[in-house]
């Protein structure tokens, strides 16, 4: 982990964040990701060893425990603390419950709510909407709230939480062409941040969750044709199809 840090410091990020929340078997069944969570003195050993290595600043994100008889969030967090964190994001699961049920924030409040921690807390778990969002924030007193599968296929997510806090109004609904235009865009970015192949196989994940060619008509071959490109050339035309063809059938 060392070793990864420095060479991950040689790319210049911001910060570091340590993954001890993945549950999936391949990773957290070798004790790595929320695995870690087994073995506490060797999580903290790693995290202090990864602190000390590097300059940037270096936060951990975890879940509340293994498993219901070990939700060991709180104390685990002073721990990490000490171990010179910068910051640290709780995911209110056990590894046990993987994604299912619903995510506890009860003990994610007292962790913030400990008058020890110093460090900033971020909520992660089941803010799927501007309002839960700014509940999050009124009832537990978080610092931020991370946000992961409902951004899958709705990037404009982030734009609609964040006018919803800083003015308390809904915005209103973007357009379908204007939803579509942020598609394009984060097609564009994953491609030139990525590569051709990987920035599509990214894209197409979104636009197979994505909630914005719900109940279009006869849109099943055009779902499994858009599910299936290889290039840039061949989404676009498709993306193109969808906004000449399909879309103005639908006004
Ligand atoms: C497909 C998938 C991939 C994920 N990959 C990562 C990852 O690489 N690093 C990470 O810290 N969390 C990862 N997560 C976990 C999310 O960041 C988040 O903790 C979890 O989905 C709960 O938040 P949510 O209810 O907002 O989705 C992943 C989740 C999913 C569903």
């Amino acid at each position: 982990m060392v070793d990864a840090a420095r060479r991950c410091e040689e790319a210049n990020p911001d910060v570091l964040d340590i993954n001890f929340g993945c549950p999936v078997k391949k990773v957290a069944g070798k004790g790595a990701g929320a695995g870690m969570l087994r073995d506490i003195p060797l999580l903290l050993k790693i995290t202090r060893a990864v602190v000390d290595a590097v300059k940037i600043p270096v936060t951990v994100k975890t879940r509340l425990g293994w498993d219901h008889d070990s939700k060991i969030i709180v104390d685990l967090a002073e721990r990490l603390q000490d171990c010179g964190i910068a910051a640290l994001t709780i995911h209110g699961r056990t590894r046990s419950q993987m994604y299912t049920g619903e995510a506890d924030w009860t003990l994610i409040g007292e962790v913030k709510n400990n008058p020890r921690m110093r460090i900033p807390i971020i909520g992660n778990g089941d803010v799927t909407t501007p309002q839960i969002a700014k509940e999050r924030f009124d009832r537990y007193g978080v610092d931020a709230v991370m946000v992961g599968r409902a951004s899958f296929g709705c990037p404009w997510i982030f734009k609609e939480m964040k006018y919803y806090l800083e003015t308390g109004e809904l915005l209103p609904p973007l357009s379908i062409r204007e939803k579509m235009s942020v598609l394009r865009r984060q097609l564009r970015e994953s491609v030139a941040r990525l590569d051709e192949r990987r920035g599509i196989l990214h894209i197409r994940r979104h636009l197979a969750a994505t909630p914005l060619f719900k109940g279009i008509p006869n849109f099943r071959d055009t779902r499994i044709a858009m599910l299936q490109v290889n290039t840039v050339d061949e989404l676009t035309a498709i993306l193109d199809k969808i906004e000449c063809d399909i879309l103005p059938e639908q006004i």
